[in-house]
């Protein structure tokens, strides 16, 4: 046999461990990614928002296992952004809001907010609790509303991260003191977000007192599920499992008057779209739905919009919901990637007691009582 010149054997060797060396390249390559793309996935970032009222604003940024991301911040408890995938697997941001920390704090219709102590319009800024009346900072015409000029929409809350095996969240923490905003006792709110591997944006909202108070706590996201900027909301399909709302007068205090919502435009017991019957509606939809699901936690509404095929469920324990559709949006405040947001450009779906509760004793009680604990969870589930 002939022996292999010594000349050819080494380049048979270089050429074997030069490939040796390109596949391995390409595969750590490949690796990498793959790490990148699991850290993309399950994860919670912080980051840097900016100060107020001397304390540090953070943006956190959660992912769950199916690459859906919500942003929040720990001012206002506020959700800046949502980001989920139409039928096509594109995503978009589907809520309304700003860029940054100042816009939020110069000028906010609540976007993305958690508001509180009490969610909505109490009269006159006035109710008469155990003999005593109350005076509540008045910031709406001559009413009390979502907890008055400095609510927990504008201030700053502590965070704790959560990551367990429902997904990753946010445990925020805030005491109101005795007499903030003119309501009695130290009020210890936790609000609770966790962005779950099933794809909900899931709230737990706890609260205890050391005197009587009334507290009714919301989230204030105005959702567009055709993208936050690109058009109205018009379109879109809304269930709400309610037979009745209650009626209100031109203030939108409660008259105490729960009516059937059957033969009017206010009927959104099957899917109806949200533009064709708005125009009977004076001012628009800006109203409280009696919910059909006897306190018990329930879906209560489903809403699609049908060119990207976005649905959302939303699930609460909650008497009620206040059905919003962005009637005083004027294209003033410009949001996220300096998009205009026009009337109708976004609606909230904020679960919640009846309006005026404390001044309306036909309406369920929104009295949290010492040794009490004020709790419940809504869910804002996203499927396609
Ligand atoms: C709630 C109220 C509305 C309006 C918005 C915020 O939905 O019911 O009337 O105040 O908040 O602009």
């Amino acid at each position: 046999m002939k022996k292999i010149p010594k000349i050819l054997l080494r380049k048979v060797i270089l050429f074997t461990l030069f490939i040796f060396f390109i596949n391995s390249c390409i595969n750590n390559s490949e690796n990498s990614d793959k790490t990148k793309m699991e850290k993309n996935k399950i994860s919670i970032n912080k980051e840097n928002f900016g100060k107020y009222d001397g304390k540090n604003v953070y943006l956190y940024t959660l992912t769950n296992s199916n690459g859906l991301i919500a942003k929040i911040t720990n001012y206002g408890a506020i959700v800046t952004s949502l980001i989920v995938p139409d039928k096509q697997g594109n995503f978009d941001d589907i809520v309304l809001g700003y860029d940054n920390l100042e816009d939020y704090i110069k000028d906010s219709p609540y976007f993305g907010a958690i508001v509180g102590r009490y969610g909505n319009r109490i009269a006159k800024g006035k109710f008469i609790l155990d003999d005593k009346e109350y005076t509540l900072a008045v910031n709406n015409g001559n009413n009390h509303l979502h907890g008055g000029i400095k609510g927990f929409d504008k201030v700053v809350w502590d965070a704790e991260e959560i990551d367990n095996k429902e997904g990753v969240g946010l445990k925020l923490k805030y005491i109101s003191k005795d007499g903030e905003e003119g309501y009695p006792g130290n009020l210890e709110v936790t609000v609770t977000y966790t962005l779950t591997n099933n794809n909900e944006l899931k709230i737990s909202y706890e609260a205890v007192t050391d005197k009587p108070t009334p507290v009714n706590i919301t989230h204030h996201s105005y959702f567009n599920l055709a993208g936050a900027g690109k058009e109205d909301i018009l379109n879109h399909e809304l269930m709400i499992d309610a037979d009745k709302y209650t009626v209100v007068d031109k203030e939108l205090i409660p008259t105490a008057e729960l009516r059937d919502v059957k033969d009017t435009p206010m009927d959104f017991t099957s899917p109806e779209s949200i533009g064709s019957r708005i125009a009977a509606v004076e001012g628009g939809y800006d109203h409280n739905y009696v919910l059909n699901n006897n306190g018990k936690f329930a879906k209560v509404v489903e809403v699609i919009e049908p060119q990207s095929g976005r649905l959302m469920e939303v699930y609460t324990s909650e008497p009620g919901i206040q059905f919003y559709s962005g009637n005083f949006l004027d294209g003033s405040n410009i949001g996220k990637n300096g998009k205009k947001y026009n009337k109708y450009y976004g609606f909230c779906l904020e679960t919640q007691h009846f309006p005026d509760s404390p001044n309306q004793p036909s309406f369920p009680s929104t009295i949290l009582k010492p040794g009490e604990k004020y709790g419940y969870t809504t869910v804002y589930k996203f499927l396609l």
